[in-house]
């Protein structure tokens, strides 16, 4: 049977993939999927209910009942809006956290796949070209050094309002990149067929730009 085709690209957090992914995904007319935010939907329900980051038998309890619908902009957890609430650095450190626990991976694998649609699916993590979507057709890996990456983070949150503290960004991305790295399944590492792009000098849309570029030597114009 003929696949619908996956574009997967993977990298350590605030490389600026969900950015990269969400815009080429547009351009192209393609479904969607920021499998962080699945990850960070556990950690959220997880919170909410008082479990701690290493219960694996609750944890995927929580990962296979997750009532979860992606609707336009928005993301509804049981029927709320948590959106916003889904990107505080608490939750994305618990999601890291719980993403190391083989089980809460495996259940939540199903659901990723799910979003494999025509006309196609462009698909930002961790492991998407490694494990999920072994077969993409194209796969990015994208980095930037530790500290380009915490004052992206760092412009963001200060964006939104919120407060933040650059050293404390910085050891929290190291923490968290090594965590991911280091951990036995699905660790973050580019697959062997992955284009690698570094970021650390570039604006959002030339990696925009470069993405579209190795599409097109692959035959995929995006209008
Ligand atoms: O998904 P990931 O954690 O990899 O990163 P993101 O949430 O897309 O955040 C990256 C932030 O850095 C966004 O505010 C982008 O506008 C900005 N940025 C980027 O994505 N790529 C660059 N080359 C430069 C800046
Ligand atoms: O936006 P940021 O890169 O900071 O994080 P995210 O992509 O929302 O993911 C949050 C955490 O979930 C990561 O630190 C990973 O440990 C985990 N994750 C994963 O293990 N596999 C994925 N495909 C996506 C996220």
């Amino acid at each position: 049977s003929i696949q619908v085709p996956v574009l997967a690209i993977d990298g350590p957090t605030a490389s600026g993939k969900g950015t990269v992914a969400s815009r080429v995904a547009t351009r192209l007319g393609w479904h969607f999927l920021d499998s962080g935010s699945i990850y960070r939907l556990v950690s959220m329900q997880a919170l909410t209910e008082g479990v701690p980051f290493d219960d694996a038998e609750r944890l995927v309890v929580i990962a296979r009942q997750l009532n979860v619908a992606f609707e336009g902009e928005e993301v509804r957890l049981h029927g709320e809006d948590v959106k916003e609430a889904l990107r505080r650095e608490e939750v994305g450190n618990g999601a890291s956290k719980l993403a190391a626990i083989p089980a809460v991976r495996e259940a939540l694998l199903t659901r990723q796949k799910d979003f494999r649609q025509a006309p196609g699916l462009v698909a930002d993590g961790r492991d998407m070209g490694t494990v999920v979507f072994p077969d993409a057709f194209l796969k990015i890996f994208l980095t930037a050094s530790p500290e380009a990456r915490a004052e992206r983070r760092h412009k963001q949150l200060i964006d939104k309002g919120l407060s933040a503290n650059l050293e404390r960004l910085v050891l929290d991305l190291r923490e968290r990149d090594a965590r991911d790295m280091n951990r036995a399944v699905a660790p973050l590492k580019p697959s062997a067929d992955a284009v690698l792009l570094d970021t650390t000098s570039m604006t959002a849309d030339q990696a925009v730009e470069f993405v579209l570029d190795r599409l097109r030597e692959r035959g995929v114009s995006a209008g």
